[in-house]
């Protein structure tokens, strides 16, 4: 059980079962970037349609930076959060004006980006530029504390940075889109909080949680 196989039977099953969604649709860098920030705090069913008419309305940076803020809250109403659409809009306006509209592939620039926090920050280099950054969210802090049996509490920053680093050590170099997002769709579907289903698990070998039947108690999280 490398960490070659690990990678491969993960990507492998991504590709094979992945949702339909929309913002997998095309790698455009403003499109991931509207959509991880409305799954930030909205499940993936709530978010389809307001994606699907968000992008309608403003199907560019150079369209939502435009925008009146009133009209992009207005697309946004019923999502909640809404500090999430006025940052959204300012880092677009500033995409805008700054690159020209062309969303940087850079962490360090994309990260000064108000509201683009180390999470959506990977996300965005790995699955529109194909970057091997980590992309660290609750999901993936959940599978990963599994697979390395691992009783960290995932509500401190230290574990959260622990795991960035297991995962820059674990991410396919040819496809770290696709390593990613698998993670998270493994996280969503399979590898769920309360009754995980390790029987189909597509990394089960690989899955020290599921070696010592300690699955169901991890990960530890000692917050709220
Ligand atoms: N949750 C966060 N990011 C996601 C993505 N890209 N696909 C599905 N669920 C997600």
């Amino acid at each position: 059980a490398s960490v070659k196989e690990f990678r491969n039977d993960l990507i492998s099953w991504f590709k094979g079962n992945q949702r339909d969604l929309p913002w997998r649709q095309d790698k455009d860098p403003y499109k991931i970037w509207v959509s991880e920030i409305m799954l930030q705090q909205t499940r993936v069913e709530t978010v389809i349609p307001y994606f699907n008419g968000f992008i309608k309305k403003f199907p560019t940076v150079d369209a939502l930076a435009l925008a009146d803020e009133g009209d992009v809250l207005k697309a946004w109403e019923g999502l909640g959060y809404y500090s999430r659409a006025r940052n959204l809009q300012a880092a677009v306006r500033e995409v805008h004006t700054s690159y020209g509209g062309v969303v940087p592939n850079s962490k360090a620039e994309i990260s000064k980006l108000k509201g683009v926090g180390p999470y959506t920050s990977g996300a965005i280099l790995s699955i529109a530029f194909d970057i091997p950054e980590p992309a660290v969210d609750g999901n993936v802090m959940r599978v990963i504390s599994r697979i390395i049996a691992s009783y960290d509490d995932i509500s401190k920053q230290k574990t959260r940075k622990n795991i960035e680093e297991i995962i820059k050590i674990l991410i396919s170099k040819d496809d770290p889109s696709a390593f990613n997002q698998g993670l998270m769709e493994l996280g969503a579907l399979i590898c769920t909080p309360t009754t995980p289903s390790c029987a189909i698990c597509p990394v089960q070998k690989h899955c020290k949680a599921y070696e010592e039947n300690v699955q169901t108690q991890l990960p530890i999280k000692a917050k709220k």
